[in-house]
């Protein structure tokens, strides 16, 4: 089998590094790829974006399937057109995707369905929205209903936070296209939790939980970033829950897509709040898996991941277990200089250690020139660390953090802490 991943990321890193593992495959293909994948053992970077291009790469060489990490091709419609010409491939269609793309699209959904999720309001007119967080009142949270990079979502503490909030995406249009609608939801409290399955179209496979460290600094303080550490299992998961998070949000939204005609097939992710008394609501769908939480899932995946996607691809998810390793494997994530502003990039990255059985650097912000690592994007590289608790893992991961440099390199010292309860 030869198999195409496309992304550049940590995620996808791992992803590939999964796949190679597997008997049956003979070549991973990541477009387009990273400096660490470059170097990788059984991976190949292909440097291609475009979508026409990279189907034309994976009809040229006999790709057995492709498998799409980041939200941007998903939404670009890499599955219709792959698809359009015979090209196996496992992500959700452009229209399938809206559950990411469009947070009224989501919520409208979930209402209409019965999926537990916040109370909330859609607004294109910036006086109505203003006279609804005035009726509301603190904490609220403002939400732009498309794509804005991270930048979507203001939870405001106090309503000038709110007002202030509308007015840039309703007024000012900061956001452009995204910021045209907003959603004015209910404030949370609670526990994170990212719950990710694999769907066919009809069955579903739930990946391993997991949590990440959405905040650049440590006590989960700072802005908000696209996650600096992650770690699984998420011990709040417990069966119980586990099942009850399958029957009342999951399965309905996989249902509930089929019933709108936009039958769901890839990766799922739903960002959960668990509440004090364990009632799950969902705060947001992904469709894709995680950036970190990928990295810590795939190194607790046992068994063969290409056999996994095959079955996924042949709509017989039904008939799959997965087998985890019931270690914790904590991820911890080292980011530029100046993340999540603006990341400096082209420094030079030294002394990563050799990956072992209990730790591996997946790559995400790197890239080679002339042979040598240097730094190309915010979040560089994420350790993760495997043992047999939570702070063995974390300090595997610490442990070979110590021994890597470069020129403005930062991380949280506390990935995990929120597993041992160190926060609460
Ligand atoms: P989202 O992109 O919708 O997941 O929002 C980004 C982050 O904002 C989430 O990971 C939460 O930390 C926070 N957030 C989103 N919605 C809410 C909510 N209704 N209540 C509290 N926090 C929220
Ligand atoms: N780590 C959060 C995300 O991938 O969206």
């Amino acid at each position: 089998m030869k198999v195409l991943v496309v992304g550049s990321g940590g995620r996808e890193h791992a992803l590939g590094w999964k796949l190679a593992q597997s008997p049956q495959v003979t070549a991973v293909y990541i477009a387009p790829g990273n400096g660490g994948t470059a170097l990788q053992k059984g991976l190949y970077n292909v440097d291609i974006t475009n979508l026409h291009a990279l189907a034309d790469f994976a009809e040229r060489n006999q790709i057995t399937f492709t498998v799409v990490g980041a939200e941007a091709p998903l939404a670009g419609g890499i599955v219709n057109l792959f698809r359009s010409r015979s090209l196996e491939i496992f992500g959700p269609t452009r229209e399938a995707t809206q559950l990411e793309s469009s947070k009224d699209f989501a919520k409208t959904l979930m209402k209409c369905y019965g999926i537990p999720t916040a109370e909330y309001k859609t607004f294109s007119d910036a006086n109505l929205a203003h006279a609804y967080v005035q009726e509301k009142g603190a904490p609220i949270v403002i939400k732009a209903d498309g794509l804005a990079a991270g930048k979507g979502v203001v939870v405001a503490q106090t309503l000038n936070e709110a007002h202030c909030a509308i007015k840039m995406m309703l007024t000012e249009h900061k956001l452009g296209a995204a910021g045209t609608r907003v959603i004015i939801e209910e404030y949370l409290q609670g526990e994170e939790v990212s719950f990710i399955v694999m769907v066919d179209g009809k069955h579903v496979l739930a990946l391993a939980s997991s949590q990440d460290h959405k905040r650049l600094l440590e006590g989960d303080k700072g802005p908000n970033t696209g996650g600096m550490g992650a770690y699984s299992q998420a011990p709040i998961i417990t069966p119980q829950l586990h099942a009850r998070i399958m029957r009342e949000i999951i399965l309905p939204t996989v249902r509930a897509m089929e019933q709108e005609g936009l039958r769901y097939t890839g990766f799922l992710y739903a960002g959960l709040m668990i509440d004090s008394q364990g009632n799950p609501k969902t705060l947001e769908f992904n469709c894709r898996m995680g950036d970190p939480e990928t990295q810590p899932i795939m190194m607790r995946l046992k068994g063969d991941f290409a056999y996994v996607l095959e079955h996924a691809l042949s709509g017989t998810l039904n008939t799959v277990q997965l087998e985890w390793d019931q270690r914790t494997a904590v991820g911890v994530v080292l980011a530029a200089h100046q993340y999540p502003y603006a990341p400096r990039k082209g420094d030079r990255i030294h002394y990563i250690p050799e990956q072992t059985e209990t730790v591996v650097t997946f790559h995400a912000g790197t890239t080679l020139v002339d042979g040598k690592l240097v730094t190309s994007g915010g979040r560089v590289l994420c350790v993760v660390g495997l043992a047999n608790s939570v702070r063995e893992a974390q300090s595997i991961a610490y442990e070979a953090i110590h021994s890597i440099h470069f020129n403005g390199m930062q991380y949280r010292r506390d990935i995990g802490c929120r597993a041992l309860n160190c926060n609460h």
